[in-house]
């Protein structure tokens, strides 16, 4: 297949998952609706006809297509900044738990000039490449993810967007069928320990709990990973965290050395991890073996109990279950539930 084919086919598809992802992502109002079935369209036809131009053999008119594509990229494009900061201008009480985006209130379109019409017909010659949106993760989205019924989120870009450094074929491979299957085996997991709980026969509790830390790790890693990617990436960040990386590590040089050191020296497959800590109020640069050993990560801890034989061989030997037993007589309940109270203030894109 001809490679502006190509290209146009995965931006197609770019379109058509960013579509999906605004869906999913909150309830669209009738003008909004209206004004994204009509982005689909384009973007499906686009498609479409790059297919067929490249079935019968007529290439010379793919700049043409490629030129209405960027045109209605450019449109999108607007369309999606719109729609951001209106999310970004929301009070945080309309974005709490359970609540949806309000549909009527929702004044994106309210400056209709601002949106232009997707091209239909206009074939404008001169051949440009098609460029991409940097990504930026939607926050603030309180939408719960029920039992088993995690979804794969699109990637921000095209497949291809990060070539040279990331191969399209690697990305098709990585997103769509890797972290396709975290996403499956994690919903899995999920059913079949709300099964034990319903039926009480927790025998498999061992092997679904270990199920759940390396495919819900692997999906949370998968989620944060693609959107800390972009085709306009690079150089070094700015604001506070260049602070925070400078008042730390010492520079950012000293940073990306270390960084670079942990990543190469990881044993076995893992990931490269830079956190924060709420509680030394500093960053860190942190390992995972595999993805999780045996947690996920992108989770606060809330409730902890340490099972090491140091924390109860003195009073219990090895009867670790009488040990656990006693524990929940002196659980500190407050202290839990204030730490629930500030975990739940953080929001990400649900998937
Ligand atoms: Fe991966």
């Amino acid at each position: 297949m001809d490679e502006q084919t190509k290209h146009l086919l995965d931006w197609s598809q770019w379109g058509r998952q960013w579509i999906e992802h605004l869906r999913k992502s909150k309830p669209l109002g009738r003008e909004l609706e209206r004004h994204l079935h009509k982005f689909e369209e384009t973007f499906t036809q686009i498609g479409r006809k790059a297919s067929l131009l490249d079935a019968n053999n007529h290439q010379e008119e793919l700049p043409a297509l490629l030129s209405k594509a960027e045109e209605v990229q450019k449109q999108f494009h607007h369309f999606l900044r719109l729609a951001q900061l209106h999310e970004e201008e929301l009070p945080e009480e309309t974005t709490t738990a359970s609540e949806a985006l309000p549909v009527q209130s929702a004044p994106i379109i309210q400056q209709p000039e601002a949106i232009a019409e997707p091209v239909t017909d206009a074939v404008i010659t001169v051949p440009t490449p098609v460029t991409y949106p940097s990504a930026r993760e939607p926050v603030r989205v309180a939408r719960p993810v029920a039992v088993g019924r995690h979804t794969l989120p699109p990637l921000p870009y095209a497949y291809n967007a990060l070539e040279p450094y990331i191969d399209e074929a690697t990305m098709h491979i990585h997103h769509d069928k890797l972290h396709q299957k975290y996403v499956d085996d994690l919903n899995t997991a999920e059913r079949k320990l709300a099964d034990a709980r319903n039926s009480g026969n927790f025998d498999l509790i061992r092997h679904w709990t270990r199920e759940l830390a390396f495919n819900g790790a692997g999906h949370y890693l998968h989620t944060i990973f693609w959107p800390s990617m972009s085709p306009n990436g690079g150089g070094e960040p700015s604001g506070e965290l260049a602070e925070a990386i400078t008042r730390y590590f010492g520079s950012f040089a000293a940073f990306q050395n270390q960084f670079s050191q942990a990543a190469e020296k990881v044993e076995g497959p893992g990931w490269a991890i830079l956190v924060w800590s709420p509680r030394a109020q500093h960053l860190e640069i942190l390992t995972a073996e595999k993805h999780q050993n045996l947690s996920q990560w992108d989770i606060i801890p809330l409730l902890v109990l340490d099972v090491w034989e140091h924390a109860y061989f003195l009073l219990y030997q090895n009867q670790r279950d009488k040990y656990v037993e006693g524990w929940w007589n002196i659980v500190n309940w407050p202290y839990v539930q204030e730490r629930f109270a500030q975990a739940r203030k953080l929001r990400w894109e649900p998937h």
